[in-house]
């Protein structure tokens, strides 16, 4: 524990840092930048209105030659690095986190792999992000651990600093007990997550699963979205699991897509393409779990159909770079590469390419400008925790232009009921909604994303924070994101 009045009232501990390591500058000082993903998007505005410290992993190697071990200022937070060495990466990060867990809490969209030395990384991975926020979190303190790569830290801080107040958010789906039950280490996983006095999900789907694993593997019994576990002093402790369905800084975004800088781009894009009657725009990280073979596919089809025509529609395919070491994901790209290249070689013509694909990262305005350039914005997840990409199309179209189609099979689909709900498995059904936004006209645009909007805007990520915390220590969540509202 720090010295008395010393360390962090408020501790984030998450996997990644909001910032991964870009190399060195030309003065020999680390150069960032920021991490891919949701929980980083989701995260970021609400610490910077913080005091607090976030504990993660600055992204490369801790025995790379340029890591960086002391903790850090980066865009008005306070970073703390916890260092994993190149074997770690291997089994804590890529093989257990994003080879067992990922894929088993993603309806096993590919076969989850259980490797008893990546188990092992694992523990050992979390104790020490455990540690780090031990010593970082003054005494009382509120430590709200992020995501499945560290679902034991929970039960270990809890050892180490029982005077904590302990929360978790679970940013991805949490599986049914059917399929949850296949993991070699579920009790340990659920004991480990038992820890916390608040655990969240993105949807009540998630948390009734989670309270279920509790029944069958432990044989808790759940009341009122609890269940009631020994404490260190001998009596009962009771774990509250419910969803808190996380969300963006939708001001933030709709101050950025209103800004004459963004307007300009997306007009200078939208030149770029060649002013096509129809801009149809995907954006995810190149995951498995997001569907993009069965949107290009459908679009492929809509071509071949004529339905749609190749001089005058064209999709653009967003699709940053992820997880590039694991085998799943290099074949996943080997996948979609062949089919855009199948595609434009169709459908292209000389100077013409009908899908764009980009395989690159872009800064927060040139995504806001491409959202305003999108006519229809396509998110066909086979499963997604939420999907902030949906609300942050929803949120920079201040126009109320575009139609956004949308898989059931996100926790966004939840609250975004005036989006074009899709089944990505049902190709046929997934090209009629593709035609019905593509055809939609201005009055229903506006009626649709009106109500989307309303609801993105309401349901922010301050509110998501502020909810979440006034849950796990009412003192605490008052304050979250208050300039912001
Ligand atoms: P996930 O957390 O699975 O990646 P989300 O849709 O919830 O999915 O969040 C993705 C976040 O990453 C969004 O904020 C989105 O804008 C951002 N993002 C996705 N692709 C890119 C890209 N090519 N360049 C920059 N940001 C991106
Ligand atoms: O939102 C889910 C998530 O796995 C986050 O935990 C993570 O930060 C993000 O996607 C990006 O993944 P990664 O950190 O593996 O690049």
């Amino acid at each position: 524990m720090p010295a008395e009045g010393e360390g962090y009232d408020v501790v984030v501990v998450a996997n990644r840092l909001a910032v991964d390591r870009d190399g060195t500058d030309k003065d020999g000082h680390p150069r960032w930048k920021r991490s891919p993903g949701g929980l980083v998007t989701a995260l970021e505005p609400v610490m910077q209105s913080q005091e607090g410290a976030w504990v993660g992993w600055p992204g490369s190697p801790g025995d790379a030659e340029d890591a960086v071990s002391e903790p850090f200022d980066w865009g008005g937070m306070h970073l703390v690095p916890v260092s994993l060495s190149a074997e770690e990466v291997q089994g804590f990060y890529e093989g257990f986190s994003n080879g067992t867990l990922w894929p088993l809490y993603h309806d096993v969209i590919v076969a989850p792999e259980y490797h008893r030395q990546w188990w092992e990384d694992y523990v050992a991975v979390n104790e020490r992000f455990a540690a780090a926020a031990a010593e970082v979190a003054a005494e009382g303190a509120v430590v709200w651990v992020q995501d499945y790569q560290l679902q034991l830290v929970p039960a270990m801080l809890r050892a180490a600093r029982p005077d904590l107040s302990i929360g978790f958010f679970n940013h991805i789906p949490f599986p049914p007990y059917e399929i949850f039950a296949q993991l070699p280490w579920r009790r340990q996983v659920l004991e480990g997550l038992l820890g916390a006095d608040l655990l969240g999900f993105q949807r009540p789907g998630d948390a009734q699963n989670f309270l279920r694993a509790c029944r069958r593997s432990l044989q808790l019994v759940p009341r009122q979205q609890a269940v009631e576990v020994p404490a260190a002093d001998g009596g009962r402790r009771r774990v509250t699991a419910r969803a808190f369905p996380i969300s963006i800084d939708a001001a933030a975004m709709d101050e950025l897509a209103r800004s004459p800088e963004v307007r300009e781009r997306a007009r200078q894009i939208r030149a770029d393409l060649g002013d096509p009657d129809t801009v149809v725009l995907g954006v995810d990280r190149l995951d498995y779990t997001k569907g993009i073979g069965h949107r290009i596919k459908a679009f492929a089809e809509l071509l071949d159909d004529g339905l749609l025509r190749a001089d005058e529609t064209i999709l653009v395919q967003v699709a940053t770079p992820s997880r590039e070491r694991v085998e799943q994901y290099r074949l996943l790209r080997e996948d979609i590469e062949l089919q855009v290249g199948r595609v434009n070689g169709a459908h292209g013509t000389l100077g013409h390419q009908v899908v764009q694909y980009l395989h690159h990262s872009y800064g927060r305005e040139e995504m806001a400008a491409l959202f305003q350039v999108a006519d229809v914005m396509l998110v066909t997840s086979l499963r997604d925790g939420m999907n902030l990409v949906a609300k942050e199309y929803v949120a920079a179209r201040h126009d109320e232009r575009g139609a956004l189609v949308l898989s059931e099979f996100t926790g966004a689909a939840d609250e975004l009921g005036q989006a074009l709900h899709v089944n990505p498995h049902d190709i046929d059904g997934l090209k009629s909604a593709v035609v019905q936004a593509v055809v939609m006209g201005p009055r229903e645009q506006r009626r649709r994303m009106r109500s989307l909007r309303r609801r993105v805007f309401e349901h922010d990520v301050q509110r998501w924070a502020r909810d979440f915390l006034a849950a796990l220590r009412p003192d605490v969540g008052a304050d979250v994101g208050a300039e912001a509202v």
